[in-house]
């Protein structure tokens, strides 16, 4: 379970990124978080795996308020924190399943992984997490030969493969076309579903948060103006959160 009690982020330069934040999220929930650029989106996702502290409030994560973490209990913490960017930021001239390999580094002696020394065992659990993105025949290769969506969901195996309990994704999708948007969203889906993983997702075309997700978050200037199921979204909502702007879709 995720709880945000009060939170506030000032950024050094006085601007407000989150203004009293209180939510509380359970374990296999998969939330979108909309609203327009600049919202305080992506500072909400990062204040979670502390890529960004917060100023003050508590941020409580399975019963730990993960500002008091730091050291060994930091490094235990972020791997059960997965975290999916828009440019994928995988090693593009190594083979998919080198890139899913990589997230086992902290592991491993630092010898074994100079050489890229991975264990059987280690492989095996490497392929399966590329089979549950349905790319295991891309396994052996190269990245920069493999399309965006193909490339996002190796960062998405990567980042199973480390057994996360929760997964953060900042706009996963804004890079790809609306078919392959599409697809990695309903990949987001089956794995939040199959293997109750929290899935919290920063999106920014609306539609396919309204069709893929259970709950939505929806944040201006740094507030929460909407949070509720999917289901009860409407234009009034979308309204308030996008300041009466017309709403991004990514289309079919
Ligand atoms: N490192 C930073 N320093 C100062 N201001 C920042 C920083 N990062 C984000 N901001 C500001 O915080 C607000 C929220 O940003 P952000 O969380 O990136 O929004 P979003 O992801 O919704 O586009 C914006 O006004 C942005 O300019
Ligand atoms: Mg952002």
């Amino acid at each position: 379970m995720i709880e945000f009690k009060h939170v506030n982020k000032v950024y050094p330069n006085g601007v407000k990124g989150l203004s009293d934040i209180n939510l509380t999220i359970d374990q296999g929930e998969f939330v979108a978080i909309i609203g327009l650029s600049g919202a305080g989106k992506s500072t909400l996702i990062r204040t979670i795996n502390r890529m960004i502290d917060v100023t003050d409030g508590q941020l409580v994560v399975d019963g730990t308020d993960v500002m008091t973490l730091s050291g060994a209990s930091m490094r235990k913490y972020r791997r059960k924190v997965g975290m999916i960017f828009q440019s994928y930021n995988l090693v593009t001239r190594a083979t998919a399943l080198r890139n899913v390999l990589t997230s086992m580094v902290p592991d491993m002696p630092f010898h074994r992984v100079l050489l890229g020394l991975f264990s059987e065992e280690q492989k095996k659990k490497a392929l399966e997490a590329l089979d549950k993105v349905g790319i295991l025949d891309k396994a052996y290769t190269r990245c920069d030969q493999l399309s965006g969506g193909q490339q996002q969901r190796v960062s998405l195996a990567r980042t199973l493969n480390q057994n996360p309990t929760i997964i953060l994704a900042d706009e996963p999708v804004a890079a790809l076309d609306p078919v392959t948007a599409h697809q990695v969203m309903a990949d987001f889906r089956r794995i939040n579903q199959e293997m109750n993983i929290t899935v919290l997702i920063n999106i920014h075309h609306v539609d396919l948060a309204l069709q893929y997700c259970s709950r939505v978050i929806g944040i201006r200037a740094g507030q929460i103006v909407y949070d509720g199921p999917t289901t009860s979204v409407t234009q009034e909502i979308l309204d308030e959160i996008y300041g009466g702007a017309t709403v991004p879709t990514a289309g079919t």
